[in-house]
C-alpha cells in the first residue's frame, strides 16, 4: 500500500476528552444549583428548579433554580447595594478584579471548556480553542480599560445596575462580553444565563467568590424567559443588555419604552457570504466550514447565505460538497469532531421545519452521507441550492448547520442580494482583488465585514448589528460607551413645559408681516396634504403667522425624499463640512431678520443668542465633519480591523419647542454631519422657523432631500415617523409621553432611538449641546477585517 493510499484509508479513532473534572465539580455542588446573589448562594424563593442536560446524550447534568420575580428583586437589591462601594474603588482596584477573573478563567480553562461542551453540545475543540481563550482575552482587555478609564472618559459616569440576558450559543463568552465592560466602567450586574446553558455562568460565580469580588457586584440568577422578563421590567435596573432573538429584542424594547432604561440589543442575522470569481476558492470553502458549521451554525453572525458569482458557482459547489463529505459529526467531547449536537429539541425541530419549508419553496437539499450518532440531537451539514432570494430559508435565521446558496452576476447584484434582508449583523467577502472586496465591504449594511475570512472576533473590535440585528456594540471603545453616560446628561433637570422665551428678557420686537410658511420636502416648498394651517401666536398671544398642518402623507413623502437623498452620506466629509460652513454663512447674512422674527416667540435676548449659537454650532459640526474618524484595530491575529463610522441612514427628528432655532440645529446637525438624511418636525410652538430654515438651506448647497421639514402636531407626526418602516432612526426631544411614544412605536423595525429621557438639556452650553457624544449616536461603527501577513 502506498503512503498516499494509506493516508486516504486512515480512519479517525475516538479521541474523547475526559469529563471527570467537570463531573466532579457538578457532584461537589450536589448537582443542584441556587443563585449567586450578594456574594452568597441562595435557594430559589419559590423552591422551583429545572433540569439542564447534555444535548449529545440527553442525560441530565444538574437541577438549576428557576428564578421568580422575588429572586430577581433580591438580585437587583444586592447589585444596587454594592454600587456605591464598587464605584468608590479606583480604576486600578477594579482592574485588579478583572485581571483576576482573566487569570482564574485561564487556570480553570479546561474544566470550563468541558462544562460548556457538556451543557451546550458544541465540539470541545471549539470551546477549548475559541470560546474560553476569548473569554480570558475579554477580561484582560477590559482590565486595561478599567485602569485607564478616568483618563480616557473624563466626565462620564457608569449607568448603574445592569440587567444582562444572554443566549445559549456562546454561554460563557456572552457572559464575558457583557460582564467585563460593565464592571470595567463601574457598574454592577445581574446576569441571567439562558435556560439551556446555565452551568458555566454558575462556575463563573464561583470564580467571583474565589477572587473575593465585593459582594453584590456580580449576581447570577438562572431561569427562563419569565425570569428575563422580570429583570427587564424591574424598575431598579438602569440598563438592559441583551443578546438573543429579534423577537425577544422587540419585546424588551416594548417593555422598557416607558422608562429611562438604556437598552442594547445584539440580535439575529442572515449574514451573506459572498464569493467572487477571482476568489481563492479553496480558502473560501475552508472559510465556510467556520462560517456556517462552526457551533452547528448556531451563531448569530453565521455566514448562512452563500452568494456565488455565477461563473464559479458549479465549481465552488463541487468543492464545497467534497469538503462537507469530510466533516465529522458526533460526540462533542471527541477532539476530532467538527460538528456537535444541537442545543435543544425545539431548536432541532425548528431547523427541520425550516429546511422542509425551503425545499417546498423550490430549494434543492444536499447532505453528505454521514452517519449521525444513534442518540442525542444532531443535524447533518446541509446545503440548500437554487434558493430563491425571497424564500424563507434566505430570509429567516435558521440557526443550524444549513447553508442557503444563491448566485449573482455583478458586484452590484451581489450587494443588492446581500442587503436584501431585514438583518445587518455581519458579512464575508471573498475576492483576491482589494478593490472589489473593499468596495463591496463599504456598501454592505452590516456591523462587521470579514474580507477573505470569517467569524473573527476580538475584544478590541466592536461587534454588533445594523437594522434589525440590533444596536450597540460589544468590544472596543464603542462597547464601553454602552455602559457609560455623560455626567451632564444624567444630571440634567426634568423637562417641564416652560413658556418659550424663558431664557431671555421678554421684549417683543415690532409685529412682523403675517406669513404663511410651507413644508419643505425634497428641496422644494410644498403645501400640506391636509390643506390646513394652524395659527402661530407669539408671547403676547398675537398672531404671528400660519403654519401648515402636516399629516401622514406629508411624512411619507418626506421620508421618501430623505431616502432618495442618501447620496449625502456618500459625499466626502470635506464636502459635508463645506456645505455646513455655507449654511452658517447664509444664516449669518440673515441673522438680523431671523432674530427679529424669532424674538416674537422667544423674546429678543434669546432670539439673538439662538442665532449666534446656531452659527457657532454649524461651524462646530463643519469642523467635526472630517474629524470624527474611525480607528484601525490590531487584534491578536494576522488581521487589521478597520472601524469605520457610518451614517445610520434616514432619521426622523422631533425638535425642542422652546428653542426653535438652536434646538433644531442641535439635533439635526450631528445627524447631517455624519451623513444621515433627516425628516424634522420643527418646534411645535414656533413652527414658522421652518421658513427661515428652508430659505437658508435653499441658498446653500445642501442637496434637496437631505433635510425635510414637516410642521404640525409633534405627537401625531412622531407616531407616523416612529411607525415608518423605512426610517432607520428616531430622535425625539420632548416630555415623558413623547419619549415613551418614540420608543414604543418604533419597535416594528427596531429603529435606533435617541431621546432626551424627559430631561431639559441646555443647548446653549456647548459642553452639552454638541460634539462627540451626539456624533456617536448619529453614527454606527462598521468593522472591516482585512487579513495580512506572510
Ligand atoms: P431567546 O431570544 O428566546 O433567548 C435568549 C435569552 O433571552 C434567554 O436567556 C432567554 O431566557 C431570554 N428570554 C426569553 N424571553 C424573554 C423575555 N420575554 N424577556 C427577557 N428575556 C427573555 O432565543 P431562543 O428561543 O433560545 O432561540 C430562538 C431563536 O433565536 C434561535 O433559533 C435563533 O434564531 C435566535 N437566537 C439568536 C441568538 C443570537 O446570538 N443572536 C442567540 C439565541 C437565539
Amino acid at each position: 500500500m502506498s503512503v498516499i493510499e494509506k493516508f486516504r484509508t486512515m480512519e479517525y479513532g475516538p479521541a474523547p476528552e475526559d469529563p471527570k473534572e467537570s463531573m466532579a465539580w457538578l457532584e461537589r455542588h450536589g448537582r443542584r444549583f441556587g443563585y449567586f446573589i450578594g456574594g452568597t448562594w441562595k435557594a430559589p424563593a419559590e423552591g422551583k428548579y429545572f433540569e439542564t442536560s447534555d444535548p449529545s446524550t440527553g442525560e441530565k447534568l444538574a437541577d438549576v433554580a428557576q428564578g421568580s420575580t422575588a429572586d430577581v428583586v433580591a438580585a437587583v437589591k444586592a447589585a444596587r447595594g454594592a454600587l456605591a462601594n464598587w464605584q468608590k474603588l479606583t480604576g486600578h482596584q477594579r482592574a485588579r478584579y478583572l485581571y483576576a477573573m482573566a487569570r482564574q478563567v485561564q487556570k480553570h480553562a479546561r474544566r470550563l471548556a468541558v462544562l460548556e461542551t457538556l451543557d451546550n453540545g458544541k465540539p470541545i475543540r471549539e470551546s477549548r480553542d475559541i470560546d474560553i481563550p476569548l473569554v480570558a482575552r475579554h477580561f484582560y482587555y477590559h482590565a486595561g480599560w478599567a485602569q485607564i478609564l478616568n483618563q480616557e472618559f473624563p466626565g462620564y459616569a457608569a449607568c448603574g445596575v445592569i440587567g444582562q440576558i444572554i443566549p445559549w450559543n456562546f454561554p460563557l463568552l456572552m457572559l464575558a462580553w457583557k460582564i467585563a465592560p460593565a464592571l470595567a466602567t463601574g457598574n454592577t450586574v445581574v446576569l441571567k444565563p439562558a435556560e439551556y446553558t446555565p452551568l458555566t455562568a454558575l462556575a463563573f460565580a464561583e470564580i467571583c467568590e474565589e477572587i473575593g469580588l465585593p459582594r453584590g457586584v456580580v449576581n447570577i440568577v438562572t431561569g427562563d424567559g419569565a425570569t428575563g422578563e422580570a429583570l427587564v421590567k424591574h424598575p431598579g435596573v438602569d440598563k438592559i443588555a441583551f443578546t438573543g432573538s429579534t423577537e425577544v429584542g422587540r419585546a424588551i424594547r416594548r417593555a422598557t419604552a416607558n422608562s429611562r432604561k438604556r437598552v442594547s440589543l445584539e440580535l439575529g442575522g442572515k449574514s451573506p457570504y459572498i464569493v467572487f470569481e477571482d476568489a481563492d476558492l479553496d480558502g473560501a470553502v475552508e472559510g465556510l466550514v467556520d462560517g456556517i458549521w462552526f457551533n452547528q451554525g448556531q451563531v448569530c453572525c453565521a455566514g448562512s447565505r452563500l452568494l456565488m458569482q455565477e461563473s464559479i458557482a458549479e465549481k465552488l459547489t463541487k468543492k464545497l460538497q467534497a469538503r462537507m463529505s469530510t466533516l465529522r459529526v458526533g460526540a462533542p467531547l471527541d477532539k476530532a469532531i467538527d460538528i456537535g449536537a444541537i442545543v435543544a429539541r425545539v431548536q432541532l425541530e425548528r431547523i427541520e421545519r425550516l429546511v422542509k419549508q425551503g425545499v417546498a419553496e423550490g430549494a434543492t437539499c444536499w447532505q453528505p452521507e454521514v452517519v449521525l450518532p444513534s442518540r442525542g440531537l444532531y443535524y447533518k451539514p446541509t446545503l440548500l441550492s437554487n434558493v430563491h432570494p425571497a424564500s424563507i430559508v434566505a430570509q429567516q435565521e435558521i440557526f443550524g448547520p444549513v447553508l442557503a446558496a444563491m448566485t449573482f452576476r455583478t458586484p452590484k447584484e451581489a450587494v443588492d442580494l446581500a442587503n436584501n434582508t431585514v438583518y445587518g449583523l455581519a458579512a464575508s467577502v471573498w475576492s483576491e482583488s482589494v478593490n472589489v472586496s473593499l468596495q463591496v465591504a463599504a456598501q454592505l449594511k452590516a456591523g462587521v465585514v470579514w474580507v477573505n475570512s470569517t467569524n473573527l472576533f476580538d475584544a478590541s473590535c466592536g461587534f454588533g448589528g445594523y437594522r434589525e440585528s440590533g444596536y450597540g456594540r460589544e468590544g472596543g471603545r464603542e462597547g464601553l460607551l454602552e455602559y457609560l453616560e455623560p455626567e451632564w446628561f444624567r444630571k440634567a433637570p426634568a423637562l417641564r413645559a416652560k413658556p418659550a422665551g424663558k431664557n431671555g428678557k421678554t421684549e417683543i420686537a415690532n409685529p412682523t408681516i403675517d406669513r404663511t410658511v410651507k413644508l419643505y420636502i425634497g428641496g422644494k416648498q410644498v403645501r400640506p396634504d391636509s390643506g390646513y394651517s394652524i395659527e402661530v401666536r407669539g408671547l403676547k398671544k398675537e398672531l404671528l403667522g400660519e403654519s401648515p398642518l402636516g399629516n401622514r402623507k406629508d411624512i411619507r413623502n418626506a421620508v421618501e425624499a430623505a431616502r432618495k437623498a442618501e447620496a449625502w452620506g456618500k459625499t466626502t466629509t470635506h464636502n459635508r463640512a463645506q456645505v455646513l460652513y455655507y449654511v452658517a454663512e447664509n444664516l449669518s447674512q440673515r441673522s438680523k431678520e431671523i432674530a427679529e422674527r424669532l424674538s416674537a416667540a422667544v423674546g429678543k435676548k434669546q432670539a439673538g443668542e439662538e442665532v449666534r449659537a446656531s452659527i457657532e454650532r454649524l461651524f462646530s459640526y463643519a469642523g467635526w465633519a472630517d474629524k470624527f474618524e474611525g480607528a484601525v484595530h490590531n487584534p491578536p491575529m494576522r488581521s487589521i480591523a478597520i472601524a469605520m463610522n457610518e451614517a445610520v441612514g434616514t432619521a426622523g427628528v422631533i425638535c425642542p419647542t422652546d428653542m426653535p432655532l438652536l434646538g433644531f440645529f442641535s439635533l439635526v446637525l450631528p445627524l447631517l454631519c455624519a451623513g444621515n438624511t433627516v425628516v424634522a418636525v420643527p418646534s411645535e410652538t414656533y413652527p414658522l422657523i421652518a421658513a427661515d430654515l428652508y430659505q437658508v438651506f435653499e441658498t446653500s448647497d445642501l442637496p434637496g432631500g437631505a433635510v425635510n421639514l414637516v410642521t404640525g402636531r409633534a405627537s401625531e407626526l412622531l407616531k407616523v415617523l416612529a411607525e415608518h418602516d423605512d426610517l432607520d432612526a428616531i430622535w425625539c426631544y420632548g416630555d415623558a409621553e413623547l419619549c415613551a411614544t418614540a420608543k414604543a412605536l418604533s419597535v416594528g423595525n427596531l429603529k435606533q432611538v435617541w431621546t432626551n429621557e424627559r430631561r431639559a438639556l441646555d443647548f446653549f452650553d456647548a459642553q452639552q449641546g454638541e460634539g462627540r457624544w451626539w456624533l456617536e449616536h448619529a453614527n454606527q461603527v462598521k468593522n472591516i477585517w482585512v487579513p495580512y501577513g506572510e
